[in-house]
């Protein structure tokens, strides 16, 4: 553990900050000069403090002064896994908690490791948040806790019965877990629903490549594959799927993305998710849910036409509506329904999230549209990080 500089009443105990999201958090709480208590874990042979060390370079924040301190949790453990005296002492000081740390898998085959994370884990972070009077627990939850029932989401507990995944599913069990105790332990608390983030709208960096990025990602590497099989095939397999290049260079690629119905893309930046989030903290109002979302947002036809000119590629069609000829795949068309498929639901979503308490926390302040620049600098980034696969910060 290093030294202390800023007082404990400006200071926050941080969870997840080893992930996307709550890594900007840390780095803007920094950024303020506010100390931050980091509770995680080990991973791949790195200690907590090694993986946070690497996030701090690649943020370029230096000269932390004593900001920082690291303790090793386990939130399955009895005192978070933390010796008596050490939990007594953290207890003491009466932090403001942002748990952030959760599984975002939507696979259900993780179902029990996604319980376990998201669900199990709140018992022993929710008796230390009760313990130690917090200033307020923050729950990182998202905005599709609201499940699928209704169109309109209020920002306040849903109690929906029909979830898209898993992943859903548990943050709604979540959520009436942390306002059910919060309010019989009368601990102040928030809880704040991201929508969907991407990467920083001016930078275009990020430190993960999914949601939005799996399906463009998907479309530069089906688009290699017949590139390839042009250069190298006498364009073979390209010409049985009436693929083939334009005369002006762009690859024609015929791929109908099939869609039950009309709908958008909720998404947002992740320096307007800081940005949002940091103004929630500065004067949090307490037992009020937040919906960090977008106003505007996005329609598949447009993200399309972003990719098209992005990839340098013609032919990708949005289809509405299921039709006989959604049986009849080309096998590119097979292949992009493939890797999508866990992010399908997300792409024509027809929900509506109210964001009152967000605006009054924000005076108001709405994320950017995603413009063709923002879109190209994010993917461009993606490239230049193949997708997270060279200089994953995240992972060891
Ligand atoms: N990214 C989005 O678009 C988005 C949108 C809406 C809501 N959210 C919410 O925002 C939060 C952060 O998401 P993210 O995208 O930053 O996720 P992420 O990059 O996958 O990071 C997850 C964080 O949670 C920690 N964690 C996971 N399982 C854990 C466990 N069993 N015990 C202790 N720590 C555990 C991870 O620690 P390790 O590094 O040690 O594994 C990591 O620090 C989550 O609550 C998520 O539900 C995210």
């Amino acid at each position: 553990m290093t030294g202390t500089k800023t007082a404990d009443d400006e200071k926050h105990l941080l969870t997840g900050a080893t992930g996307f999201l709550g890594s900007h958090i840390m780095a803007g709480l920094l950024s303020q000069g506010k100390g931050v208590v980091i509770a995680g874990r080990s991973s791949g042979g790195e200690s907590l403090k090694e993986r946070i060390g690497r996030l701090l370079t690649w943020f370029g924040i230096e000269h932390l002064e004593g900001l920082l301190e690291f303790y090793e949790t386990d939130f399955l453990k009895r005192r978070l896994g933390l010796g008596e005296d050490e939990y007594e002492t953290l207890c003491g000081r009466g932090l403001s908690i942002i748990h952030c740390a959760s599984d975002t898998s939507f696979a259900e085959k993780n179902r029990a490791r996604v319980m376990k994370s998201n669900v199990e884990s709140l018992t022993e972070i929710l008796n230390f948040a009760h313990k130690s009077r917090t200033r307020c627990f923050h729950f990182m939850s998202t905005a599709y806790a609201a499940g699928i029932d209704s169109i309109e989401c209020p920002e306040a507990l849903v109690n929906s019965a029909h979830f898209t995944n898993v992943y859903e599913e548990s943050k709604a069990h979540a959520e009436n877990i942390v306002y059910g105790r919060c309010r019989e332990g009368e601990i102040p608390y928030t809880i704040l629903r991201p929508s969907i983030v991407y990467g920083n709208s001016v930078t275009g960096r990020s430190l993960r490549f999914n949601a939005l990025y799996y399906p463009i990602r998907s479309l530069q590497l089906i688009r290699d594959i017949y590139l390839d099989d042009i250069k190298n095939n006498y364009g073979r397999k390209s010409a049985e799927c009436g693929i083939y290049m334009n005369e002006d260079g762009a690859l024609h690629l015929p791929i109908r993305i099939f869609m039950p119905h009309d709908g958008t893309i909720n998404l947002i930046p992740v320096d307007y998710f800081t940005e949002t989030i940091l103004s929630i903290l500065e004067k949090p109002e307490t037992e009020t849910f937040y919906h960090i979302t977008g106003n505007n947002p996005e329609r598949m036809a447009r993200l399309v036409s972003y990719t098209e000119r992005f990839l340098n590629i013609h032919g990708i069609e949005v289809v509405i509506g299921t039709s006989s000829a959604e049986e009849m795949r080309n096998p590119p068309e097979e292949l992009f329904d493939h890797f999508i498929k866990a992010f399908r639901p997300y792409i024509s979503d027809k929900r509506v999230f109210m964001r009152e308490n967000t605006d009054r926390a924000t005076s108001g302040a709405l994320p950017p549209d995603l413009s063709y620049e923002i879109f190209q600098r994010c993917m461009a980034f993606a490239v230049s990080a193949d997708w997270g696969k060279r200089f994953n910060v995240l992972r060891p």
